[in-house]
């Protein structure tokens, strides 16, 4: 699983940095998240190019966007004004169940798998 928090609609550059160095080695089969968006999920939730990217470096088997954190006080000062126009609420809008329910869904895909190869054998 690999993901990063969203800043400026772009991943964190070691996140990137990590998918540039797999991208052209074998590797496990890859899950993609971002986490960022503060605001309800009734608003459009963005996709950022970088996750696009990852997904078709990585052949990814999906990439799942989770709502974030923001403390305002924690904030520098260009942070606080890029905040003020940016239309995001303050406050914590992760949902540990849909990160749950993610994670479970990736667990089973990986037990169908290994039974089919099992199966297989
Ligand atoms: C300066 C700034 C820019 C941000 N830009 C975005 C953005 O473009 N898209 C988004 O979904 N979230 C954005 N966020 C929200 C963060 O992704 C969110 O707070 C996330 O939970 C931060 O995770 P971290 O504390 O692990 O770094 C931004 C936050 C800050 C402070």
């Amino acid at each position: 699983m690999i993901g990063s928090a969203v800043y400026g609609n772009r991943w964190i550059p070691m996140v990137n940095d990590l998918v540039a160095r797999l991208s052209d080695k074998p590797h496990p089969p890859v899950w993609l998240f971002s986490c960022g968006p503060l605001h309800s999920l009734d608003r459009p939730v963005n996709d950022t190019s970088d996750a696009a990217r990852a997904t078709a470096a990585l052949n990814a088997f999906s990439h799942c966007t989770f709502p974030g954190k923001l403390d305002v006080a924690e904030l520098s000062h260009g942070e606080q004004l890029v905040f003020a126009s940016s239309g995001a609420a303050e406050g914590d809008f992760r949902d540990w169940i849909r990160v749950c329910n993610w994670a479970r869904d990736i667990l089973a895909c990986l037990a169908s798998v290994d039974h089919e190869n099992r199966a297989v054998r």
